[in-house]
Order: C-alpha cells, then structure tokens, then sequence
C-alpha cells in the first residue's frame, strides 16, 4: 500500500523506467527517456513532467475534454457498484486467453485507450493478478486531466497518461491488447501501436443499453450503433463479436450518479434529471457488444 503521494510517485518513476521504450513524444516522434527521475524527455528536449500524484501529462497541446471531474466521480461509483463487473469477467478472460495463445511472450502490454477514470482498468488489474502465469503490463490513456487524476487513486502499477487517441505517445506495435470501451476510437493510430499478433477488443453499447432510461426520454428508441461496428470491421479483420445482456437493480444512491454519468441525460437540465424516480427505472438493463479485430 501507499502511504503518501511521494512514494506514489516512486512507483510510477520504476515502472515508466522500466517501459520508457515505449513511449514516442508527442510532439517531434522522438524516443524518450525518463530523467531527473521526474521528466520524460526527448532527444529534442521536449518534456513532459511526471505529477506528484504519478500520471504523465502527454498532451501536445491544450486539451478539449468534455467530461468533468463530477461526471468521472459519479462514473466511478456506478462502477464500484459493480454495474460493469459481467463486462470486467469477460474482459478478463480475454486477455487471459490471448496471453495463453501467446505463451511464448515475455509477458503482455495492454492499453485501455479512453480509459476515463480507470476502473476498468483496475479492476482487470486486480482478476488478472490472480491468473497463474500472466505477467501483464498496463496502460491507460485519456484525453480528460480529471479523468486520470482519479485513475492514479488506487494501488496498483499501471501506467497512466493525459494523451490523445489521435497522436497516442507510444511506439509503433508497443501493446498486444488495445482495449476502447465505450470510447471513441482511433484506427489508424491503434493500428501503428499494436504488435503484428496483437488484439484490437472494442465495447459498444447494444440496441439495449439503458433501455429504460432511452424509453423514458425518448418518443421513439431506436439506437443502434451498428454503424460503429461497420466501421470497425472496415478497418480491422473482426475475429469475433459476442453480446453480453444483465439487468442491475439500481437504488437511491446509484440511480442519480447512472444519470450523471451517462451522455444519455447531457441534454437534460439538472431539475429534469431529479424528475426521474426510482419507481420509474427500479432497474436498468446492460447490454454490450464486444468486438475483437486483428490487424488486416
Ligand atoms: C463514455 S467515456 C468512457 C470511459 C471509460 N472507458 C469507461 O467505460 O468508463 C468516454 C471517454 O473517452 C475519452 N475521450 C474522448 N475523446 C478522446 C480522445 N481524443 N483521446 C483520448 N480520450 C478521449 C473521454 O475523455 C472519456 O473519458
């Protein structure tokens, strides 16, 4: 365990160190080297500090996040709720079959690329410590500073970053796993870092994702993201798609941070969120779509 935010940062200073190959900056594409134990830093002097909390800072230029700090905090409770635990099972078992295929690897890096405030994550980092014979590195990278400070909250060795899914500070087939979750993606980019026998494992929402919710905002419901997985097998060869459907019976505490978490009621003004009530939506259902893709 940590005891304060120094030795927070001493873990994180090991593990960039010991992963500084694979990162590229940012700015000018250049390899990096972590120096001064606190600044990852280019051959052309470009430098990204490490914050005391133990997250790089990769951003070539200002961010245009759109989530804020209170919609990461209310995302973190749904999930420390447990609302996406089925999806982290499977996850889990994905990356443990692929890390067995692949047995002759020295161990597997994986990326979550748009890993908001990292429960996932720690949560995947957790099961997979408990899997014989994986040795697994991990990454995780959003675009929103809030979103990342809490990432850094929990005990763990992952590696943290404020970065663009459209210019990702990492070498060409540095990851085995790239994981995109409910996020947008970057093709092009996911296919430059990840290796020549790596996964691409994609999750979207399925037509019943929050259905409750969607029927009682909207006349008419008919979601669909079928276009965004069109669009992922246009750019990588699917090798499999599989559906994972629950309900969770939600309560008093969780329903209002499901409605602050989700883009769904972003339209809705603060007073019209209260109108929504237990009584209406007494549970909710979860409906995604895991879409795995090698590269063509
Ligand atoms: C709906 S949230 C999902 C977050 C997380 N994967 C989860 O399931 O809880 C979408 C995330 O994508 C991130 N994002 C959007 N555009 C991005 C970009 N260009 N680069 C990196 N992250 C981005 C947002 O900041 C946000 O955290």
């Amino acid at each position: 365990m940590y005891h304060n935010k120094e030795t927070k940062k001493s873990r994180a200073q090991i593990n960039i160190k010991n992963n500084q190959n694979k990162f590229k900056c940012p700015i000018c594409s250049g390899a990096m080297t972590l120096k001064n134990e606190c600044n990852l830093i280019c051959k052309k002097n470009h430098s990204f500090d490490l914050s005391r909390k133990g997250y790089l800072n990769l951003l070539a230029s200002g961010s245009s996040a759109k989530y804020e700090k209170e919609l990461f905090e209310a995302r973190k409770q749904v999930c420390s709720f447990g609302f996406f635990d089925p999806l982290i099972k499977h996850l889990g078992e994905r990356i443990s079959g692929y890390s067995n295929d692949n047995s002759a690897k020295n161990g597997i890096s994986v990326l979550d690329a748009g890993c908001g405030e990292g429960s996932h994550l720690r949560s995947l980092a957790e099961l997979l410590q408990h899997v014989p014979d994986i040795n697994s590195t991990l990454f995780g990278v959003d675009i929103a500073k809030e979103g990342i400070k809490l990432a850094t909250s929990g005990d763990t060795d992952i590696i943290w970053s404020v970065a663009d899914l459209a210019r990702l500070p990492f070498q060409r087939d540095s990851f085995d796993v790239i994981l995109n979750i409910l996020s947008p993606a970057n093709y092009h980019e996911f296919e430059r870092i990840l290796s020549d026998d790596g996964i691409l494992i994609k999750v979207i929402p399925g037509k019943s994702y929050l259905r409750e919710l969607r029927n009682l905002m909207f006349e008419e419901n008919d979601y669909s993201s079928d276009r965004v997985a069109d669009y992922f097998s246009n750019k990588f060869q699917q090798i499999s798609s599989q559906n994972i459907e629950y309900q969770v019976q939600l309560d008093e505490v969780i329903l209002p941070q499901l409605l602050k978490m989700t883009p769904l009621t972003w339209s809705l003004k603060p007073e019209m969120q209260t109108e929504i009530h237990l009584t209406q939506i007494p549970s909710i259902t979860v409906d995604l779509t895991i879409l795995t893709g090698v590269k063509r």
